[in-house]
């Protein structure tokens, strides 16, 4: 749980949209104001239809903001200003319909305008019918908010306004306030703050002719994980990721690469850095010689493809020199006797950690959720509980940050 201190004096936007659950903002608002906390609001037309603006007014002893194109209110609190003196953005609730608005970057009234206006956090609550949040739109639309920055708290399962069962419900008061209290805990928690990092994460696709190419089953779930970890933690991250299904991670730089040859490149265009994590299972082997004319099935024997080593980006970067960055981290998928291998691989590449798994099959590390992993440093090994790939990378970034502060 979040200390509440924190919240105090700070400033919170509260966007209220058009759902049922708007009446569980005016409770917000209670709670949010207890702990000290300015609340100035927006309400959508259709917001306030479900709660009144004078409820909303008398909460917040504000003025309650509505038309992006009333004078007054322009006068007095332009969209921009509205963003400007708050330290943070919630959209509670957060309809289908405005999630889609923001998605799109619509800015077609005064909630959306701000929301496009803001440079500040933006933490939203959807609310709607369980279809109207599994459909495919809808979900759509979260992920790709979430991939720009944008926190979400629920929506929980239960019984709705409407008799259906399912997640949907707005998340409550006291859940939001939590999060709000997360978020600001998370702000102010920037150990990495100026320090570079480059992250190597998916897999590499290595051509065998124009249209054919070598590639491997990486899902590079962990390495986005771990860039967005040490950005949350305050780094400037370049994530340098091979061919995945991912959306880029919040708050990173991505490159993204093919072949094992531009991974290195991009890497070395992104030093000088302070950490390197190389996630990415990169190829070990190019074809040599894969031309830009297609293979024919002539009738004759199979064409016999030759092979040539890729460079090892890890121990490129763990070379020593002026511009080795201070800390590189390597990972070793192993399948079995995993620490004396992974030992063996932090000496040989020369790495300052190494992240060890096992990725036997029936382990369902690879494209799966959740990793077993083992920190090997100078001093010893620990062995972490299994724990999903999101916890494995906060995890490491806090070690990292410790490498750092020297806590
Ligand atoms: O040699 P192996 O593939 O087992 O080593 C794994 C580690 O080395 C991982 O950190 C991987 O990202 C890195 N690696 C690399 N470049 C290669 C091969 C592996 O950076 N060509």
């Amino acid at each position: 749980m979040a200390d509440h201190a924190i919240l105090a004096g700070k400033r919170v936007l509260l966007v209220i949209a058009g759902g049922i659950a708007a009446y569980k903002s005016l409770e917000l608002i209670r709670r949010l104001r207890e702990r000290g906390v300015t609340v100035r609001a927006v309400l959508t037309e259709a917001g306030a239809r479900f709660v009144t603006p004078l409820s909303v007014q008398a909460l917040t002893e504000d003025t309650v903001y509505r038309d992006l194109w009333s004078l007054t209110d322009e006068s007095e609190m332009g969209h921009i200003r509205l963003s400007r003196e708050a330290d943070l953005l919630v959209v509670a609730p957060a309809t289908a319909n405005l999630l889609a608005r923001m998605a799109a970057g619509m800015a077609d009234d005064l909630a959306a305008t701000v929301l496009l206006a803001t440079d500040k956090p933006v933490l939203v609550a959807p609310a709607m019918n369980v279809r109207m949040w599994q459909h495919a739109a809808t979900q759509a639309n979260m992920a790709l908010l979430e991939s720009r920055g944008v926190r979400r708290i629920g929506p929980n399962d239960g019984v709705m306004a409407c008799n259906e069962y399912g997640p949907g419900r707005m998340a409550e008061p006291m859940e939001i306030v939590e999060a709000i209290a997360g978020v600001f805990a998370a702000e102010s928690h920037r150990p990495l703050a100026g320090r570079r990092a480059i992250v190597t994460s998916g897999p590499t696709h290595e051509p065998i002719d124009p249209v054919r190419y070598i590639a491997n089953r990486s899902s590079g779930k962990q390495g986005h994980a771990i860039a967005a970890a040490l950005a949350a933690l305050g780094a400037e991250v370049t994530l340098v990721s091979g061919p995945t299904r991912l959306p880029d991670p919040a708050g990173c730089r991505v490159a993204h690469i093919e072949t094992a040859r531009e991974m290195l490149a991009a890497c070395e265009a992104a030093l000088p850095a302070d950490i390197a994590v190389c996630a990415a299972a990169v190829a070990d082997w190019r074809v040599d010689g894969a031309g830009d004319r297609k293979l024919k099935k002539d009738g004759g024997a199979p064409p016999a493809l030759a092979l040539t080593e890729n460079p090892d980006i890890l121990a490129t970067l763990s070379r020593p020199g002026e511009r080795r960055p201070a800390l590189v981290v390597g990972f070793a998928a192993e399948t079995g006797d995993v620490l004396a291998y992974a030992t063996a691989k932090r000496a040989r590449k020369g790495c300052d950690w190494i992240v060890a798994n096992d990725v036997s099959p029936g382990t369902g590390t690879f494209g799966g959720s959740d990793n077993t992993v083992h920190l090997i440093r100078a001093d010893g090994v620990e062995s972490w509980p299994t724990m999903p790939k999101d916890a494995v990378a906060t995890r490491l970034a806090e070690a990292v940050a410790e490498y750092f502060t020297g806590k």
